[in-house]
């Protein structure tokens, strides 16, 4: 979602920096970008909608200014257009924000009966118009800025400049990430560190409710009207980045990264880091708690833990999680599952949990993110930069640690077997094996075009199939923008059936031999009502059924199965995407970090 840098240093980097910045944001997804500086005294703002490419194509970047600020936006109020873009400006401030002001129609009747009035759509003029009214009226930024968080409900991560002040730039944060990256004699100010990562390796994170001022060399900052000390961390390595290879999107080089990242990540925990892991001996519940692809993973860590450990598991949707009654109490673990770390639901729910001390665990990629700085233990998935829009690596890695998860938990019940063990080493083996050979042989599907055209597109399976019919038929729309839905594989006959025509694309995923059967029956309801069906299946289970396109996947065992049967889907979403020529990396109106509710 919306994207924010800042910069203060050397007149003669302030576009390069701006510009880059907002470059390494755009995989947050947006729709329109803009900048302001200051240049011979005024302030200059332009802004453009579409790709960033269209506002590099209009600033001069020989520009001198040794202050800027830049924003990607992802519409909430107000459609896409260059009025609604930000940054926005009233009388002598000027803003880039990231969140939503809540009360913005009460703030903004106010600020009207005072004679103020509105070009834009959006809340963040209401937010800037907030602002410039309580500098007039103090004369001093920070205290107008005190007096405006008073006021705003919502979240907002803001960075703006103030005319009468050519040597510092204004922060305040609450509920949406926003960093500072500190260089010599220049200070970077950013949604994340990718933005400022190639510059400088130094930087401190804003928490909720901070406030300040930051100047080439020195930053103030604020909590309840008091300056506090903030901690400088160090990122390890400047590894943040990563950039497409040969390949022609990131999404297709993230599904390539799968084979590393997971030789790793399993290799990371079951050697070094096994101590990370909580006493697991006092919990009698687990909820897992996430959105989109991430819910799909937990629902997958659902289907391992209740089979293999015959432990009970709820997994939850945080936007619901977060208004509903919680059961959980000193005896629940609550396990957080998020690639960005920053996901608004995502994040309340934590807090929620924490408030209540109920103890809690995240698995989550990026480091030092707001999520993992909210839970008792952090599982990293050791994923990389994650730039596609569509999550990949993110989600098998996410799977991959519910596994790595079920062993240690069960080890400390004493439960995890020898035939156990031996089972897990087999199927690691199998799946590093045959996972790359794999990847080369889904990269040809002959029959695309039939579920091109398609009003709909199916999705069915049972147990963990169904979870993995979820995912798939998730990238599938966002990325091909195919419409498509996935059903329990025995819910089809209950109301969805009538919808299976002639052509109609059902896809079967069936790799669990407990159910094969079962799903082989919906099948044939399918078929025989003229669907089109094309059955995911393993190597070794019965393939003398009449299908009308099958997808082979290798046996490689239950504890490992789902990581290996997504990766056919996922590249299938990539093909069918390429085939009609869509912006597989950014799809439209998707973000990457959904920091908004
Ligand atoms: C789908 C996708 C989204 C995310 C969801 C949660 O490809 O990427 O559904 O999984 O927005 O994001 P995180 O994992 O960052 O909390």
């Amino acid at each position: 979602m919306c994207g924010i840098v800042g910069y203060i240093g050397q007149k003669e980097k302030t576009m390069n920096v701006l510009l880059n910045g907002l470059e390494r944001l755009e995989y947050r997804g947006y729709d329109s970008t803009g900048i302001a500086y200051f240049h011979k005294n005024n302030v200059e703002i332009l802004k453009k909608t579409g790709k960033l490419n269209q506002l590099k194509n209009v600033v001069n970047k020989n520009i001198q200014s040794e202050i800027g600020i830049g924003h990607t936006r992802w519409a909430t109020h107000g459609k896409p257009s260059e009025l609604n873009a930000h940054p926005h400006c009233c009388g002598k401030i000027t803003a880039v924000h990231n969140g939503i002001i809540e009360n913005m129609n009460s703030l903004k009747k106010k600020l009207q009966d005072e004679g103020i009035s509105f070009i834009s759509d959006t809340d963040t003029e209401v937010l800037v118009a907030l602002l410039n009214y309580e500098y007039e009226h103090t004369n001093h930024m920070v205290t107008a800025m005190e007096r405006t968080m008073s006021q705003i409900i919502g979240s907002y991560a803001v960075v703006f400049i103030n005319e009468d002040d050519k040597d510092c730039l204004y922060v305040m944060k609450k509920d949406s990430p926003l960093l500072l990256g500190i260089g010599n004699q220049e200070t970077y100010i950013a949604s994340d560190m990718s933005a400022f990562c190639e510059f400088t390796n130094q930087y401190c994170i804003l928490d909720d409710e901070e406030y300040g001022v930051v100047e080439k060399n020195h930053y103030h900052i604020y909590k309840d009207g008091k300056e506090i000390k903030k901690d400088i961390e160090k990122i390890e390595g400047l590894s943040c980045l990563s950039n497409k290879e040969a390949y022609d999107c990131y999404m297709h080089k993230e599904i390539y990264d799968i084979p590393k990242i997971l030789k790793e990540l399993f290799t990371f925990y079951e050697d070094e880091h096994s101590h990370l892991i909580p006493d697991y001996k006092k919990y009698h519940k687990i909820q897992i708690v996430a959105c989109g692809s991430a819910y799909h993973a937990g629902m997958i860590g659902k289907c391992l833990f209740e089979q293999f450990a015959n432990f009970p598991v709820e997994v939850e949707y945080a936007s619901e999680y977060r208004y509903k009654t919680i059961f959980a109490d000193e005896n629940t673990l609550v396990i957080f599952v998020s690639q960005s770390g920053e996901t608004a639901d995502t994040i309340a729910c934590a807090k929620k949990i924490k408030s209540m001390g109920v103890d809690s665990l995240a698995i989550v990629n990026v480091y030092n993110s707001t999520l993992s700085r909210l839970t008792n233990y952090v599982y990293y998935m050791k994923a990389g930069e994650e730039r596609a829009v569509a999550t990949t690596k993110g989600y098998s890695s996410q799977v991959a640690i519910f596994v790595i998860l079920l062993r240690e938990w069960m080890k400390q019940q004493k439960t995890w077997s020898k035939e156990l063990e031996a089972m897990y080493q087999d199927g690691k083996e199998k799946l590093l094996k045959v996972i790359t050979p794999c990847l080369k042989q889904y990269e040809h599907f002959s029959w695309i075009s039939n579920l091109i055209n398609q009003p709909s597109n199916f999705f069915i399976g049972r147990r963990s199939d169904y979870a993995l019919s979820m995912e798939a038929s998730l990238k599938l729309k966002e990325v091909s923008y195919l419409n498509s839905s996935a059903y329990a594989a025995g819910e089809l006959k209950h109301g969805t059936i009538s919808l299976i025509e002639e052509k109609t694309p059902v896809f079967a995923i069936a790799t669990d031999e407990y159910t094969y059967s079962k799903t082989k029956s919906n099948l044939m309801e399918v078929k025989a009502r003229g669907g089109y069906v094309i059955l995911a299946t393993l190597d070794t289970l019965d393939d003398s059924i009449d299908v009308d396109e099958k997808i082979i996947i290798p046996d490689v065992n239950p504890l490992f199965q789902s990581i290996m049967t997504i990766l056919p889907f996922q590249l299938l979403s990539y093909h069918v995407a390429k085939k009609l020529k869509l912006d597989i990396d950014h799809p439209r109106n998707l973000a990457k970090s959904v920091t908004v509710e």
